[in-house]
């Protein structure tokens, strides 16, 4: 049996402990109750992940939990699906005493726990976590919404989980792609706070051993920075965003569905270290190391020809990340360290993105 790692996220009384390991479907019964997750219950998950991993989780809980299944992909992160989601919370007659689970990747978790956070003015909520992004990112640290037509992840709440079951042999049926792009938001965690990390990243591979240590290294990393900064009122959550202003833009310049929200981000890394050159003093070695680590997991690293700079700098526009028209953009000055810089202006961000044409070694 593989090794099991329990990560507290210290947030006063709204403390909760994130499971990492193998086989945690199997115990979800046992670690839902010491989190006192013990009424009713509805699992909420996508129609990918369903047919996968509901009936597990469905039998350690006894038999007893509805299941509510969402068509798979981000365009359920929407109101509409939140209104059917409590709608049905409602017919099943969950009350003030029950509780959600969240079992999928980010777009469940998010839905699920926004829910949570509105049906019957909030009931609690666990997360399972089925990708490595949710892992590694979104089921920890109580960020929780949907998305409008004007933008991504514009309603939302902070409303955080009892309880997060990281099971990594979940991961096992994640198609490579999806696998890969987790791996920017794990190179993003070891550029903002952990150069021993992005060293041991150079010899990883694809197996189930090697998983729990890294994804509990990154939860330990989000949990900090969590419970420094739980409402990025500081600039410490806000590191988090290294790779994501212009990550975000590239996203929604290239249409959805072009690219992976991880993919975005691993050329949104590739951008804000060459910035990190200029305004940071990050070393030409270094940002060399980053673009490897990146290549290692087959994410792009050149801007593909189709998706143009205007439209990029339009989306940089209507991103929220811009505070009273100032840019402002997490830099690095080594691996394993980065802070706020308002230094990049509008004609960095062309020149960066013009190089991110080319050969990023060139
Ligand atoms: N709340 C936060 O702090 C936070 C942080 C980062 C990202 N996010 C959000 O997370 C979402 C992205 O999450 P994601 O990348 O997990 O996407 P996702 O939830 O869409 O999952 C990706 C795909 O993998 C499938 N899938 C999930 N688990 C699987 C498994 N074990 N085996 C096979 N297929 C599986 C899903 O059905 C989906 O098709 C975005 O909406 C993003 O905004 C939120
Ligand atoms: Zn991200």
């Amino acid at each position: 049996m593989l090794e099991t790692f329990e990560t507290r996220v210290e947030l006063g009384e709204r403390s909760y402990s994130v499971h990492t390991g193998g086989g945690l479907l199997e115990r979800a019964s046992k670690l839902l109750a010491e989190a006192g997750l013990t009424g009713r219950c509805a699992i909420i998950t996508d129609s990918n992940v369903a047919p996968l991993y509901a009936e597990r989780v469905v039998a350690a809980l006894g038999g007893a939990p509805d299941v509510i299944e969402v068509p798979a992909g981000e365009a359920s992160k929407s109101f509409a699906t939140a209104e059917i989601v409590c709608r049905r919370l409602a017919q099943a007659g969950l009350d003030r005493k029950s509780f959600v689970i969240a079992l999928g990747g980010g777009v469940v978790g998010d839905l699920a726990g926004f829910v949570a956070s509105i049906f019957l003015r909030g009931i609690p909520y666990a997360q399972i976590p089925t990708t490595i992004v949710s892992q590694v990112d979104s089921a920890v640290g109580g960020k929780t919404g949907v998305n409008l037509p004007e933008g991504k992840n514009l309603v939302g709440a902070f409303h955080q989980p009892r309880v997060v079951l990281c099971d990594v042999d979940t991961l096992g049926t994640l198609p490579d792609r999806e696998f890969n792009e987790g791996f920017a938001e794990v190179i993003k965690h070891a550029i903002i706070r952990d150069a021993a990390m992005f060293e041991e990243l150079g010899a990883f591979t694809r197996n189930q051993e090697n998983l729990s240590p890294v994804i509990a290294r990154n939860v330990e990393i989000k949990a900090a920075i969590v419970s420094e900064d739980e409402k990025e009122e500081r600039d410490i959550r806000a590191l988090l965003n290294f790779g994501h202003t212009l990550g975000h833009a590239i996203e929604n310049a290239a249409g959805y569905g072009t690219l992976l929200h991880g993919e975005a981000i691993a050329l949104g890394i590739v951008a804000a270290s060459r910035l990190s050159i200029k305004h940071a003093g990050l070393s030409r070695d270094e940002y060399e190391r980053i673009v490897a680590r990146l290549r290692a997991f087959s994410l792009p690293c050149s801007l593909p020809s189709s998706i143009e700079t205007g439209q990029i700098l339009d989306a940089m526009k209507a991103d929220k990340k811009f505070e009273k028209g100032q840019m402002r953009f997490v830099l690095t000055a080594s691996i394993g360290s980065a802070f706020v810089s308002n230094l990049v202006t509008r004609d960095d961000v062309i020149e960066a993105l013009a190089a991110l044409r080319g050969d990023p070694l060139a």
